[in-house]
C-alpha cells in the first residue's frame, strides 16, 4: 500500500513538472517589440523565459528566421543558457524586407518548451542606391524673417491591389506627413536630432493603411527645428544650412509582386499654409484663416502652388532611426483657472512639464489667442517667464471664426506648469485646455516607493525630470533658450536614468552622436555639438565612458562597448596628451558645478574643490572604465597599457592633493566623495577619509554641499563605508541644501539649484534657474540600488547575475522597488513588522541572486512561513549583520527578526545634568532634554547630541562638537569632557 502512494506520488510529482513549462515571451529585436526600419546587419534577439515554478533556467534554445516564405537562418539547437542581445548571423538581410522569427528554448527541467509566438522586424534602406528620392526644396523665395513652414504636395494613382506601403522619410528641419488628409505616424519632432552633418536619421513607416487604390495626396509640412532654428543660446541660427529641405520615398508592394515607388522630385509642388511661424524656443503661430483646406487629399488644385528645387544633399549621411520616436504621453486638465495679482488670466495644470497646451476655441475671423508658458507664479503670485530668458515660449493661435477651432503647436514645446492666455474669447473654461507631455517613448521600467511621502514626491519629480529631458537627446532643460545635450548632466544621471525607463536605444544613438562629434578624442560640452570647438571639460568629457559603461551594467550587452570604444580610447588617449607628469591639470574646467556657496562666507564654508584635483579622479575614473571595457571585449595589449596608465594617475594624484595625514588639500565633500567612489586612495586611508566625509556632512548640520559632480556618490559612498545613518540624514534633510527641500517647496519636477525658490519665495539668478533639470535627480541610483539593493554583479550584467542588498535605516518603515529587466520583472521591497523585518523578492527566470537579509544568523529567517533549508534555499555566508542567500528565479517571501539597534535602548536622560567647569572662560555646561532630544549648552550655543554608533558615552553634534561622559563606580553618568567651539573642557555633575 506504502509502496502505491509512492508510485502516485510520484506520477503526480511528475505530470505536474511536465505542465509547468516555461513559456517564452517578450520577443524583441534590437530592443523594440516588432520593428520596422533596421538597417543594422546584425540584428540581435531577445526573448524571457515565463514559469511559475522556482529556478527556471535555460539550457538551450533554436532560433529560426523566415522571410514569410522560406527558412532564412535556422542554425538548430544551441546548447546556451544566453537569452538575450543574440546576434543574427545568417545571410546578409534585405532591404525593404520583412522578417519574422521564433525561438523554442529548452530548461533546467530536461523538458522541451513551445515555440514562442512568431515576432517579426523589418529592415530599411541598407544602401545609399536603394533611395530612388530625391532632396526638395521650396521653389517659392522664403519670407527670411519669419520663414513660415513650406508644405509639400503630390498625387499618386495606385491601380493593383496593394499589399503593402512602408514610407520613409526625413527632412533637413522637422517634418510632419500626411496621406490622405491622414497623419503618418505618431511621432514628433522627426527626423530628431543628430549630429546632422555626419548622420541623419530617416523614419519608416507602415502605411499600408492609408494609401488606398486609385488617386492619393502626400502632403508634408516642414519647419526650422533645430537645422535652422534658433539654438544654443547665443541666438545662433542656421546652425547646419540656411534652407531646410524634404527626402521622401514611399514604396508599394501589389498583390501580383510588383512594387512601385513614389519619390521626392521634380513635380512636387510647394507652398506655405497655416503655420506662420515656428521655432523650438520661441513658439508656433498658426493662423487658421491660411490654412489650405484638403491639401493632402487627391483633387486639390494646387495650380497656384509653386514647383520645387530638386538639390543636391549627401546620401551617405543617412541612417534608420534606433531609438524610439518623441510621442505624446500623459495629458493633464487645469488644477486652477485664476488671474495673478496683476490681472492676467493664468492656468495651472498641477505638474511642471514638457508639451504643449491643445486649446478649444470659438471665435470671430482674426481673433488671436496668444498662449504663454511658465514655471513658476513669483512671490506676489504673478506670472514669471524671466528664468526661460530670450526663449519666448509662446504660441500665437489666429482664428478663422465660424464655429469651435482646436489648435495645438507641431514643431516645438515648451516646459511649463502654467500658461498665460490672452485674447481669448469668452471665458477659459477647464474642458477648453488640455496640457499634453512629450517625451521619447522609452518603456517605463521602474517603480520605487516607501513609507515617506517626501521621498514618494522626490521619486514622481526625479521621473518627470527625465520625462520632460529626454525629448530624442538628453537635454540640460527644457524650456529656456538652452534646451541642449549637455554631456555633464547626461552622465550624472544616466544610472537612475536607467532604472526608470528603459534608456538603451535612447543612449546608444546619442553616443554615437558623441563619437561624431569627437574631435581628436576631445568631446565637446553638448552633444550634437552647436556650440563649436571642443574642450573636455572633466566631469562632462567623461560622458565618452561613463554611459558606454553604465549603459553595459544595466543592460548586458557588449555591443555599446564595442562600438564605442574606439570613442572611449581616443578620450582617454586626449587628456594623457594634455598631462604633465601624469597630473590632468590644464585645460578649463566646470568644477562640481553648482556647488554650495553661502553669500557671507567669512569661514570658508564655500564647497570649492580643487578643479584639477576633480579633474584627476576623473581622469583615473575613465582610464578604469576603458580598462574594464578592454578586459569585456579582450583587448589584452590595452589592459596592460592601461593598467599601467592608472597606476601613475592614482600616485599623481596621492603625490599632489594628498597630505602624509591622509587629508586632501581640498576638504570639501566631493572631493572626498571622488576620491573614495574612483578608489584613489590607498585601502588604508579610505576608512579615515570616509570619517572624515562623513564629519564634514555633519559639520554642515547634516546638509550637502555638492554640486553636480558629487551629487552622484555622495550617499553610495556613505553607505559603502558603513555611513547609512548619515546618507539617509542627507536624504531626509528638509532645508536647503536637499533634495526634500524643493519637494517642501512645491516642486513637481528636479530644479537645477538647490535653492531655485528660497525660503523667502524670492528666486536665484534668472540667467541660471531652472525647475526642470534632472542632474540632482541622481539620488535615485542610490534609492534603488542601496535603500531598497536592487542592483547587478559585474559577472552577470544586466541583472543576470542579481544582487540584493538593502539598506534599511532612516525611520523608513518600507521601501521597495520593482524593475522590468531584459529577463523579466525583478523586485524587492523590504518591511518594517513590529518586531520582524519581511522582505519579499522576486528574480526573473533564466537569472540568479544573491539575496542580503538583514539577519544575525540563518536559523532566525524564515521563508514563506518554513525554515531556509526547508525550501531547499541555500545559504551562503553571513556578514554586517546580513545573511546571504543563494536563489534561483521565483518569488520569495522572507521574514527575519529585527536586528536590536545599538543606539535604540539609550537613555537619553541619564545624560540630562548641569557640569560644572573649572577655571577658564566657560564655567558652566548644560546637558538637557528637549523634545525627546539630548542637547548640550555651552556659552550661548546649543546644540542637539546624537550618539555615536556602538559607542557607549559618546556624542557628536551637527557642528562637530563631541562630548565623551564618565561614570562613577555606580555607573551613573557623572563628568563630561567636550571639545567645542575650538576648545576642550571638562565639566563635573552637580
Ligand atoms: C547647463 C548645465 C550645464 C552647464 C555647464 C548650463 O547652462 O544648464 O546644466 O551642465 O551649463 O556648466
Amino acid at each position: 500500500m506504502k509502496k502505491n502512494i509512492g508510485i502516485l506520488v510520484c506520477v503526480l510529482t511528475l505530470s505536474f513538472v511536465a505542465a509547468a513549462r516555461v513559456k517564452i515571451q517578450n520577443l524583441l529585436t534590437e530592443n523594440l517589440t516588432n520593428p520596422i526600419g533596421l538597417d543594422i546587419k546584425q540584428p540581435q534577439f531577445s526573448w524571457q523565459l515565463a514559469s511559475d515554478k522556482r529556478n527556471a533556467a535555460q539550457t538551450a534554445y533554436e532560433i529560426k528566421v523566415s522571410d514569410g516564405k522560406s527558412a532564412v537562418w535556422s542554425p538548430g539547437k544551441v546548447n546556451s543558457s544566453e537569452s538575450v542581445h543574440i546576434p543574427y548571423n545568417g545571410p546578409a538581410l534585405q532591404s525593404g524586407k520583412k522578417y519574422t522569427w521564433q525561438v523554442r528554448v529548452w530548461d533546467n527541467n530536461g523538458k522541451e518548451a513551445e515555440s514562442s509566438a512568431p515576432a517579426f522586424f523589418q529592415m530599411a534602406l541598407l544602401n545609399a542606391s536603394d533611395w530612388k528620392a530625391k532632396w526638395i526644396e521650396p521653389g517659392y523665395t522664403e519670407d527670411s524673417i519669419m520663414r513660415p513652414s513650406p508644405m509639400f504636395r503630390k498625387e499618386f494613382t495606385a491601380n493593383k491591389k496593394i499589399v503593402s506601403a512602408i514610407a520613409y522619410i526625413t527632412a533637413h528641419g522637422l517634418y510632419e506627413a500626411q496621406i490622405n488628409g491622414k497623419r503618418v505616424g505618431d511621432a514628433y519632432l522627426t527626423p530628431g536630432w543628430t549630429s546632422y552633418k555626419k548622420r541623419l536619421q530617416y523614419q519608416t513607416y507602415d502605411v499600408t493603411g492609408l494609401v488606398k487604390n486609385g488617386s492619393n495626396a502626400i502632403g508634408v509640412t516642414l519647419a526650422s527645428g533645430w537645422y535652422r532654428g534658433t539654438i544654443g543660446f547665443t541666438n545662433n541660427i542656421n546652425m547646419y544650412g540656411k534652407d531646410i529641405a524634404l527626402l521622401f520615398q514611399l514604396t508599394i508592394t501589389y498583390s501580383d509582386g510588383s512594387t512601385e515607388s513614389v519619390v521626392s522630385d521634380e513635380p512636387w509642388r510647394s507652398s506655405t499654409g497655416a503655420i506662420r511661424y515656428s521655432e523650438i524656443y520661441n513658439g508656433e503661430t498658426i493662423n487658421a484663416g491660411m490654412d489650405k483646406a484638403g491639401w493632402s487629399l487627391p483633387g486639390y488644385n494646387d495650380t497656384k502652388w509653386s514647383r520645387v528645387k530638386v538639390v543636391n544633399h549627401p546620401m551617405n549621411v543617412l541612417l534608420a532611426t534606433s531609438n524610439e520616436p518623441v510621442r505624446k504621453h500623459e495629458t493633464f486638465k487645469p488644477v486652477r483657472i485664476f488671474k495673478t495679482p496683476k490681472g492676467e488670466q493664468v492656468i495651472d495644470f498641477g505638474q511642471n512639464l514638457v508639451g504643449w497646451v491643445v486649446l478649444k476655441a470659438k471665435g470671430k475671423a482674426g481673433d488671436t489667442i496668444t498662449v504663454s508658458h511658465a514655471e513658476v507664479l513669483d512671490k506676489q503670485g504673478n506670472f514669471y517667464t524671466t528664468n526661460l530668458r530670450a526663449a519666448k515660449s509662446q504660441d500665437n493661435y489666429i482664428l478663422k471664426g465660424g464655429g469651435e477651432e482646436t489648435f495645438e503647436p507641431h514643431f516645438t514645446w515648451h516646459g511649463f506648469q502654467f500658461v498665460r492666455i490672452e485674447g481669448y474669447p469668452g471665458e477659459l473654461k477647464p474642458e477648453n485646455f488640455t496640457a499634453v507631455a512629450l517625451y521619447s517613448d522609452m518603456k517605463p521600467t521602474g517603480t520605487f516607493t516607501s513609507s515617506n511621502p517626501l521621498v514618494n514626491q522626490l521619486q514622481h519629480n526625479i521621473q518627470w525630470g527625465q520625462k520632460g529631458n529626454f525629448l530624442d537627446v538628453p537635454t540640460d532643460c527644457p524650456q529656456r533658450d538652452e534646451r541642449l545635450g549637455w554631456t555633464g548632466d547626461a552622465q550624472v544621471f544616466s544610472r537612475t536614468a536607467s532604472f526608470n525607463m528603459n534608456v538603451n536605444n535612447f543612449f546608444d544613438k546619442w553616443m554615437k552622436d558623441v563619437t561624431a562629434d569627437q574631435e581628436n578624442g576631445v568631446v565637446p560640452f553638448v552633444i550634437p555639438n552647436v556650440l563649436g570647438g571642443a574642450i573636455s571639460s572633466a566631469g562632462w568629457a567623461d560622458v565618452a565612458t561613463i554611459i558606454p559603461w553604465n549603459m553595459y551594467l544595466a543592460y548586458g550587452d557588449k555591443k555599446i562597448l564595442q562600438d564605442q570604444y574606439a570613442s572611449m580610447k581616443a578620450y582617454v588617449e586626449s587628456i594623457r596628451k594634455n598631462t604633465n607628469n601624469d597630473l590632468w591639470n590644464t585645460g578649463f574646467h566646470f568644477g562640481d558645478w553648482l556647488f554650495y556657496r553661502p553669500e557671507d562666507d567669512n569661514d570658508g564654508r564655500a564647497a570649492v574643490t580643487d578643479k584639477y584635483l576633480i579633474a584627476q579622479c576623473f581622469y583615473a575614473n575613465s582610464t578604469q572604465l576603458l580598462l574594464n571595457a578592454a578586459k569585456v571585449l579582450g583587448k589584452t595589449e590595452d589592459i596592460s597599457n592601461y593598467e599601467n596608465l592608472l597606476q601613475k594617475i592614482k600616485s599623481a594624484y596621492l603625490k599632489e592633493y594628498l597630505t602624509p595625514n591622509g587629508r586632501l588639500v581640498s576638504g570639501t565633500q566631493t572631493a572626498y566623495v571622488l576620491a573614495l567612489n574612483f578608489n584613489m586612495l590607498p585601502e588604508n586611508l579610505r576608512q579615515q577619509a570616509a570619517k572624515r566625509l562623513a564629519d564634514n556632512v555633519k559639520s554642515y548640520g547634516n546638509h550637502l554641499t555638492t554640486g553636480f559632480l558629487g551629487t552622484p556618490y555622495l550617499c553610495h559612498v556613505l553607505t559603502r563605508f558603513g555611513y547609512d545613518d548619515v546618507a539617509y540624514k542627507l536624504l531626509l534633510q528638509e532645508t536647503y541644501p536637499s533634495w526634500l527641500y524643493p519637494v517642501k517647496m512645491g516642486a513637481t519636477t528636479i530644479w537645477e539649484r538647490w535653492d531655485g525658490i528660497k525660503p523667502d519665495s524670492t528666486f536665484e539668478t534668472p540667467s541660471m534657474n531652472s525647475y526642470n533639470h534632472y542632474s540632482y535627480g541622481a539620488i535615485g541610483d542610490w534609492m534603488y540600488r542601496s535603500m531598497v539593493g536592487l542592483d547587478t554583479y559585474e559577472d552577470g550584467v544586466g541583472y543576470r547575475h542579481i544582487k540584493i542588498k538593502p539598506h534599511i535605516g532612516g525611520g523608513f518603515t518600507n521601501a521597495s522597488a520593482a524593475l522590468q529587466t531584459y529577463y523579466g520583472q525583478l523586485s524587492s521591497g523590504w518591511k518594517i513588522d513590529n518586531s520582524r523585518i519581511l522582505m519579499d523578492v522576486e528574480i526573473p527566470a533564466n537569472t540568479t541572486a544573491v539575496v542580503y537579509v538583514p539577519a544575525t544568523a540563518a536559523n532566525t529567517i524564515t521563508e514563506n512561513g518554513g525554515a531556509l533549508a526547508s525550501k531547499g534555499i541555500k545559504v551562503t555566508g553571513a556578514e554586517d549583520g546580513y545573511v546571504m542567500l543563494q536563489l534561483g528565479s521565483g518569488t520569495y517571501h522572507f521574514a527575519a527578526p529585527k536586528p536590536v539597534d545599538a543606539n535604540a535602548t539609550i537613555n537619553l536622560s541619564e545624560y540630562a545634568g548641569k557640569y560644572k567647569v573649572e577655571g577658564g572662560m566657560i564655567k558652566l555646561i548644560e546637558v538637557k532634554m528637549q523634545n525627546g532630544k539630548l542637547i548640550a549648552v555651552v556659552f550661548n550655543n546649543s546644540g542637539e547630541l546624537e550618539p555615536v554608533k556602538n559607542a557607549k558615552d559618546q556624542f557628536t553634534s551637527a557642528d562637530g562638537s563631541t562630548a565623551t561622559f564618565t561614570r562613577d563606580a555606580q555607573g551613573k553618568v557623572s563628568k563630561v569632557k567636550m571639545g567645542a567651539l575650538g576648545m576642550a573642557f571638562e565639566g563635573v555633575r552637580q
